[in-house]
């Protein structure tokens, strides 16, 4: 099956031949020799000198981890879809005063409407330790653009930023130190085309601070415990030796590709596939101004049901995802992300373009 799905994608022989690599003691060089190296590789990928924390663990861990690190009591959550919902509910569940800030699906958040809920806390002698933002909801393909929020929350120093860029790392821009995000985590199962495992997460100096007053942060998701454990290359935990090598060959391969040349290989297939939707009538999901680069949601409009065509891609070994959730019959997801070429896009669409001719002459 070829996924084109928004994760996880597919990934290249030479990683899942890494993977088929012995396993090797967690305590020793070799092992501390992959850690450092994995470590540096992310620096570079992520644009920052935050510290980097790596788990053998879903991205969602890191999510959990975040709120358990870095919230007192109190915490925001931009929501504008499945993802970013999750984070909401991974805080109310840890058992913090989390608050949501509802905005429409496809949409994004603007400085003025973070300002405004950041005010109103204040207007009532309260304030969030933290705000969660999902960069590249995968379930709508939205992106909220996240400058202009670090540039809000300059006027609240106790507010960290806390991003998950899960479906938007290494395939669009994720400049972590200069947009000042004080939590940026991902997974490896998107634009990095590795096989699920990991979470990643670069961690300010400010936000590793706050964790040293934090009570009752756990045990296996503890930052300063993970960060203790890179003073020595170490994982606290048992790390999966498999992802550390495929990740370290992986990082190699983006840097030899150049991760300017990646960014725009994903930007030409997001043009491609928007081209292609809106030649049938279709229509992107998201508003103008916040459609992904790396998942396009198409929403049907006026164009043809593309559910069968779904149905027989996957019979010819292509999956293309329905809509999340209610938006199931309504959008669909091309995930063009990690190791697709614009080759592999054109060969996809013309072979959707084929079932759906064979639907009308059915
Ligand atoms: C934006 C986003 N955040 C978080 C997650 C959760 O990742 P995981 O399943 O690795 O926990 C996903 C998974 O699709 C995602 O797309």
């Amino acid at each position: 099956m070829k996924l084109f799905i928004p994760g996880p994608t597919q990934v290249h022989p030479d990683i899942l031949a890494e993977m088929a690599r012995p396993a090797i003691g967690h305590r020793t060089p070799e092992c501390a020799q992959l850690w450092g190296t994995a470590r540096a590789g992310l620096s570079k990928l992520m644009l920052t000198q935050n510290e980097i924390l790596m788990l053998t663990a879903p991205a969602s861990a890191m999510m959990e981890a975040t709120i358990r690190n870095l919230v007192h009591e109190h915490s925001l959550h931009v929501v504008n879809g499945a993802f970013s919902k999750r984070w909401f509910e991974i805080a109310k569940s840890n058992g913090k005063q989390a608050v949501a800030i509802d905005i429409p699906w496809g949409h994004g958040i603007d400085a003025d409407g973070l300002r405004a809920a950041l005010e109103a806390a204040k207007a009532e002698g309260k304030s969030y330790d933290a705000v969660t933002v999902v960069h590249n909801e995968t379930s709508t393909g939205t992106v909220t653009p996240l400058e202009p929020l670090a540039e809000v929350l300059a006027d609240y120093p106790e507010t960290l930023l806390c991003v998950d860029a899960v479906s938007s790392m290494a395939g669009a821009p994720v400049r972590v130190d200069d947009w000042k995000l004080d939590v940026c985590l991902f997974g490896l199962q998107k634009c990095l085309a590795l096989p699920a495992g990991m979470a990643i997460a670069a961690v300010s100096p400010r936000a590793m601070q706050r964790a040293t007053q934090v009570k009752d942060r756990g045990w296996v998701l503890d930052f300063l415990r993970l960060a203790k454990g890179n003073e020595k290359e170490q994982s606290p935990t048992t790390p999966s030796t498999a992802h550390l090598y495929a990740l370290v060959a992986q990082l190699k391969r983006i840097e030899e590709e150049g991760l300017e040349n990646r960014w725009a290989r994903h930007a030409e297939m997001a043009a491609a596939t928007r081209e292609w939707a809106a030649s049938h009538g279709w229509l992107p999901y998201p508003q103008d101004g916040h459609r992904s680069e790396t998942v396009s949601c198409i929403a049907r409009g006026n164009g043809p049901d593309f559910v069968p065509a779904l149905e027989s891609l996957k019979a010819e070994g292509l999956l293309v995802s329905n809509g999340y959730g209610d938006l199931k019959g309504k959008t669909f997801r091309i995930g063009h992300m990690g190791e697709h070429s614009m080759a592999d896009l054109t060969d996809l669409l013309q072979r959707f373009d084929a079932a759906l001719n064979a639907e009308v002459q059915a």
